[in-house]
């Protein structure tokens, strides 16, 4: 039984075999001579909001020839308390695969067990996965192996875009830095944990400097909400514009996860200028998550 629940636990040749298969996903696309999920259900539990990570799931199901079933946690039971693991246990006597995006990291893995069907992590607290593989698949359309490359994160450098770019680092051998306050730099413990080049610092002047792409998520992620002021407060200075873009190597690429605030964490002309790019980087999420799709069924 397969999960995509994260990539601290995705295996180097996994996560090598799902970009190759992405770029065979977008190649095929109106196509596909194959439709691994004929005659599937896929349930999509999500407890956040989503633009691009749902309609992506659900044009991917259908186009993959599966159907999917939109279910905002608030709108069943598990919205008025009803535990994961009943919900886990119920869903999986109808549909055949999960895609949950929540808060807790340990309730995806929760459900994972007491679902035994496939299960992806659509965001959770802790990690981002499909994001990070169509962003990797993305770098490397347009500037070839990110192996030995320099990409450089910046803002909010505790997020969980950054973890699942911080367990990537090791697994594919680039150099990550990530600028950001003190306050919001990544724990220890899960650098520790993840290994490789990954180079933390306050001077986001240094760490643009020669970066073969600059990316940057939100200040504020969702369920941060609380801690809005502050986090405005303590990343000013943390944002993508011409000087910062002017220190990177030429030609680099400036990633974004979207959604994108303007004025924060990245300027409106350097994100115009960019669109192109960002916008790749969303398209490429069908393809991604295709190729996981097909993967969990394999
Ligand atoms: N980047 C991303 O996951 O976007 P959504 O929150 O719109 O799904
Ligand atoms: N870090 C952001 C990502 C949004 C796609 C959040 O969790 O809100």
């Amino acid at each position: 039984m397969r999960h995509l629940l994260s990539i601290e636990k995705l295996a180097k040749e996994d996560i090598e075999g799902l970009l190759a298969d992405t770029s065979n996903m977008k190649a095929a696309r109106g196509r596909h001579s194959r439709l691994p999920l004929q005659g599937q259900f896929w349930a999509m539990l999500f407890a956040k909001a989503s633009t691009r990570t749902r309609v992506s799931f659900e044009v991917g199901v259908r186009e993959l020839g599966g159907q999917a079933l939109f279910l905002p946690a608030s709108e069943i039971q598990l919205g008025r308390g009803e535990p994961i693991r009943d919900t886990a246990r119920v869903l999986a006597r109808f549909v055949q695969g999960a895609i949950f995006r929540t808060y807790a990291q340990s309730d995806v893995e929760e459900f994972a067990r007491f679902a035994q069907i496939p299960t992806v992590n659509a965001l959770t607290d802790d990690e981002h996965p499909c994001q990070i593989l169509a962003d990797i698949f993305s770098f490397q359309e347009k500037r070839g192996p990110i192996q030995g490359k320099v990409i450089t994160f910046v803002g909010d450098g505790a997020c969980n875009v950054v973890n699942s770019w911080i367990f990537a680092a090791a697994k594919l051998g680039f150099e990550l830095r990530i600028a950001a306050p003190k306050a919001f730099q990544p724990g220890a413990d899960l650098l520790g944990r993840a290994g490789g080049r990954v180079v933390c610092t306050e001077d986001v002047r240094a760490a643009a400097e020669g970066a073969d792409a600059l990316y940057t998520d939100v200040w504020v992620s969702m369920g941060k909400e609380a801690e809005s002021a502050e986090r405005l407060r303590q990343m000013q200075g943390y944002q993508i514009n011409a000087p910062l873009v002017g220190l990177a190597t030429p030609g680099a690429l400036v990633m974004h996860c979207l959604p994108a605030y303007r004025g924060k964490e990245i300027d409106e002309e350097t994100f115009e200028v960019n669109a192109q790019t960002i916008f790749d980087q969303a398209e490429n999420r069908l393809h991604a998550q295709k190729a996981i799709l097909n993967w969990l069924v394999s």
